[in-house]
């Protein structure tokens, strides 16, 4: 009962900030996101009766207790649906550096929740494995999806319909995300922590919530027909509007450093210099640029000469989790 799987991370162009119910971890709104090839998780589990207790390594060291804890309980809710009680012994690396500013949640998750469900031999289907890996981490739910995808809120209380679903496979359409490092702190307020407060304090927050479905079916449409000005504009729109929110919570979390405020800056710059260019950032400092390949050069020496970048880190559109081995 061993199994080896890769997964890939994924970044958010419509992003997700708010929970509808915590201990299942449903979002309050949809989002849509690309999948990421360059940076992936690689993740073995080998669930063995005579084992005594789950362990858990990341990177090639022991994982904290927190860390594991929440993997133990996350397996729980496999080991539960397939009738067994082992322990497993897993084995996690990611490709990229910490710095990068993906938090190993989603493809982490990803590749824990195809591994586990193989290893386990669970014939689950792309939604069930969405609807599991949600409940590790809400982004791991796209990771499961190659190329562009949807992750629905859904309604009903025990989460059922919060899943990903795929919008167009990796090879539909190439585009570029450039992500430029700028700091290597972790971050201060995590995204759940994050959201909890903006949910309870951000006086947008319900404005946030009730544009979200014109903002997914605009996406989604934008991806459809290759529009990339829509789905550019739409994407920076999205992630300013979620910092919105972070910045109108009490009190206030500002996840930028002064140079993702100058990268924001250049990527409109070499946008009205008549480069397509769009920005997007996560809950952190990092700045992640959209563009086509044959603007990829041009963006990336932009992003290169902003003194503070650390590392430019290109990514393509990626593929859905892949089985690399099974025992
Ligand atoms: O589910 P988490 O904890 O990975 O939260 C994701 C939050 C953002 O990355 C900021 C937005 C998103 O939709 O990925």
């Amino acid at each position: 009962m061993r199994t080896k799987v890769k997964a890939h991370t994924n970044i958010a162009l419509i992003k997700y900030w708010g929970k509808r119910d915590e201990r299942l971890n449903l979002p309050a709104v949809g989002s849509i996101s690309l999948t990421l090839d360059a940076l992936w998780t690689e993740t073995e589990i080998e669930f063995n009766v005579r084992f005594k207790t789950d362990r858990l390594i990341l990177n090639g060291q022991p994982a904290t207790e927190k860390e594991l804890r929440r993997t133990s309980k996350f397996l729980d809710l496999l080991r539960q649906r397939a009738g067994l009680s082992s322990p497993a012994l897993i084995s996690s690396k990611n490709n990229f550096p910490p710095a990068a500013g993906f938090g190993s949640s989603a493809s982490g998750f990803a590749a824990l929740t195809v591994a586990a469900a193989r290893a386990l031999k669970l014939e689950l289907s792309g939604r069930e494995l969405s609807i599991f890996a949600r409940q590790g981490s809400g982004s791991a739910a796209r990771s499961i999806f190659g190329g562009f995808v949807e992750m629905h809120a859904g309604r009903l209380a025990d989460g059922s319909d919060a899943f990903a679903e795929p919008i167009v496979p990796p090879d539909y359409w190439d585009v570029r995300l450039l992500i430029g490092v700028t700091s290597q702190v972790a971050k201060k307020v995590s995204s759940t922590a994050g959201m909890n407060l903006s949910k309870e304090t951000s006086p947008y927050y319900q404005a946030w919530i009730n544009a979200q479905p014109v903002d997914l079916k605009t996406m989604r449409r934008a991806i459809e027909q290759r529009d990339f000005e829509q789905i550019g504009q739409l994407a920076e729109h999205s992630c300013l509007k979620m910092h919105a929110l972070a910045l109108s919570s009490n009190p206030g979390i500002l996840y930028w450093n002064g140079v993702t405020v100058e990268a924001m800056h250049s990527v409109r710059d070499l946008r009205a210099s008549g480069t397509q260019a769009y920005f997007t950032i996560d809950a952190g400092p990092q700045i992640k640029a959209l563009c086509l390949p044959e603007d990829e050069p041009k963006v990336r020496a932009m992003l290169e000469s902003i003194p503070g970048i650390q590392q430019v880190i290109s990514c393509a559109p990626g593929p859905a989790p892949q089985i690399l081995e099974v025992e």
